[in-house]
């Protein structure tokens, strides 16, 4: 979603502040703009409709000097994408500009008052009233800048990330922040300002991390300065950025999802790093034996999460009943927030999340802990807001996610998910030396699986050509891998857009059978073991309506390949590690079928990295 970014130093702002947008793209956006003091204190806004290209083309007339700026990539919510509604957005006398992100809630109620006030609109966004707001409250109080940021967001209900510049101040330039998140870098007599810490990485390492309701004063050649809405100082902790400029470029491939495919085996290593120990034949997560006391007495556990993240939380279910014999309710978390849930104090909700900053599993959190509820955060992104909500937690530690379609961020948490498993299980004594040596050594050599299915990316590539022209998909799956065929299917769509669903194998005579022609490409997640007959069942079911179908198979096997048009092998694993292995060649085939469709793979249209709004 939006992307902010800021910048105050001796340094001319426009390329850091262009780059930084570039770094941004990812996050999904529908314009871009940027704004900029000059050495005579003047105020330049410039914002364009389309890409962070079209701006930079559209500034190279301007006036883009000075060494302070704010720039923004805007995803539109309130009002549609165009060049007014692009922000930064002007106040009503042009001395101030502010770019954010979230929505204001009660923008209309603030907007009646003001227009009473005597203030007019340009735009129809919650935006342009929060810096009419900040430049009412300035005229209210005789103010500064700072102060009148604060009055306006006490006025405010909603989410916001914001920075802020005045006419005539090129020394100061404000921050705030409530339920969206805010990064500044320190660097040496200069600051930073981003969405998330990717603009800053390339300049300094140490960052810190707004909170709610704290406003930051950035002054030139001065100390960082963070009140809250009261005026009272705030201790701020300056952190240190764990991840390299290297992790968060393409790194010679073609696209980030690409790049972020090929990286799962040594992503999973660096997940499993410590947690696994192939010496003692042990897996340790220091979050859940910190916390054993609470899964031990734990009725129930909640998961909660939103897309491919609640795909692997329904692979958790299926892992925590069946290794814990703990009952499990998975829901989406927009569903969950909403419904009145009941929720005891002795359950434990795990909210999982790449980015760490989705707005309905941070709310689903919220919910849990005001019922009592022990909250538990499976995050990829350090210091995110879902890691510092919950109790206690695990990181993926699979490296920036940069590709909108989540990919490793998926293998990672499913790895998280079967350690939580495998070390309740063993502390409960639900999971016996079997199982659990079989978990503890499938976990060790999954990257070596994990290669070798990668090294079929040339003849998955030569399948997804022939599937070019469908306009729908069909992905079966049992068991484990039901989740996946959920997974594949939503993989798929949001990067081709070719409609795909993806069902339980034996739903399909439900319903969704009578879709089935020659035409009708099925993509069946078929390895090895349990319930493979059953699927061999519905893989002849399919066949005798003469539906074109994809299998993905255990090495060796001979049934589904007779019966299959294409078969993708991957290598043997236990039931409950497969998701890890068959999530592969489902990735591979979305990004080659959206290769082949010329569709832009990083950055899928309507699609933000990080949905920071409900
Ligand atoms: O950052 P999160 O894991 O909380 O994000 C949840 C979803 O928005 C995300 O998984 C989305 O479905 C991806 N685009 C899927 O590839």
């Amino acid at each position: 979603m939006c992307g902010i970014v800021g910048y105050i130093g001796s340094q001319e702002a426009f390329p850091i502040l262009i780059k930084g947008l570039h770094r941004l793209e990812y996050r999904g956006y529908d314009s871009a703009g940027v704004a900029l003091l000059n050495d005579k204190g003047e105020l330049n806004v410039f914002k364009t409709k389309g890409k962070v290209a079209n701006l930079e083309k559209f500034c190279e007339s301007k006036d883009i000097s000075g060494t302070i700026g704010i720039a923004h990539t805007r995803w539109a919510t309130h009002g549609e994408p165009s060049d007014v509604n692009a922000h930064p957005h002007y106040s009503q006398s042009k001395n101030i500009a502010l770019i954010h992100n979230g929505i204001i809630e009660n923008y209309l109620t603030l907007k009646e008052f003001l227009k009473n006030e005597g203030f007019s609109f340009k735009t129809e966004t919650d935006t342009e009233v929060l810096v009419q707001l900040i430049e009412y409250m300035k005229g209210k109080y005789s103010c500064e800048l700072y102060d009148a940021v604060q009055h306006a967001l006490s006025q405010v209900e909603g989410a916001y990330a914001i920075g802020v510049i005045e006419r005539g101040r090129p020394d100061v330039l404000i921050a705030a922040r409530k339920g969206s998140p805010l990064v500044i870098g320190i660097g040496e007599n200069e600051f930073f300002l981003g969405s998330d810490a990717s603009p800053i990485i390339e300049y300094t390492k140490k960052v810190v991390y707004v909170e709610d309701e704290e406003v930051a004063k950035l002054t030139r050649d001065k100390d960082l300065e963070i009140r809250n809405l009261s005026d009272v100082v705030v201790k701020h902790d300056v952190q240190e950025l764990k991840f390299s400029l290297s992790e968060i470029e393409k790194g010679g491939y073609p696209h980030f999802m690409l790049k972020e495919i090929f990286e799962q085996p040594k992503a999973l290593k660096m997940c499993m790093n410590g947690r696994v120990n192939e010496q003692l034949k042990e897996i340790k997560l220091s979050g859940i034996i910190d916390n054993m006391e609470r899964f031990r007495s734990a009725k129930r556990i909640l998961i909660s999460a939103c897309g491919t993240s609640w795909h692997a939380g329904l692979i958790g279910k299926y892992l925590f009943e069946y290794y814990c014999k703990i009952p499990v309710e998975i829901e989406v978390a927009s569903e969950f927030r909403y419904r009145n849930p009941v929720i005891f104090s002795d359950d434990i909700l795990i909210a999982i999340s790449q980015s760490g900053e989705t707005a309905d599993t941070l709310a689903a959190i919220e919910l849990a802990k005001a019922s009592g509820a022990f909250t538990y955060g499976i995050c990829n992104v350090v210091g995110s807001s879902i890691a510092r909500a919950t109790h206690s937690g695990t990181y993926t530690h699979a490296g920036p996610e940069i590709g909108v379609a989540s990919t490793k961020a998926f293998t990672t948490q499913v790895a998280v998910l079967i350690m939580m498993s495998a070390t309740i299980g063993r502390q409960l004594g639900t999971v016996d030396n079997q199982q659990y040596l079989q978990l503890v050594e499938g976990l060790e050599t999954i990257d070596e699986k994990i290669e070798e299915i990668l090294q079929q990316a040339s003849k998955i590539e030569g399948i997804s050509k022939i599937f070019t022209y469908a306009r729908n998909f069909i992905y079966l799956g049992r068991g484990y891998n039901y989740p996946v065929a959920l997974e594949g299917a939503l993989k798929l769509k949001e990067i081709s857009y070719i409609h795909a669903e993806g069902y339980p194998a034996a739903e399909m005579k439900h319903g969704p059978i009578a879709l089935i022609d020659e035409e009708m490409p099925i993509v069946v997640i078929a390895p090895k073991f349990g319930i493979y007959d059953k699927i061999l069942s519905n893989v002849q079911e399919v066949k005798s309506r003469k539906g074109r179908i994809i299998a993905i198979v255990t090495k060796g096997d001979t049934q589904i390949k007779e019966l299959a048009d294409y078969v993708i092998e991957i290598p043997e694993s236990i039931d409950s590690l497969s998701p890890l292995l068959t999530v592969v060649p489902l990735q591979l085939l979305s990004y080659y079928v959206a290769i082949a469709k010329g569709r832009d793979v990083d950055q899928p249209r309507n699609l933000a990295k990080s949905v920071t709004v409900e």
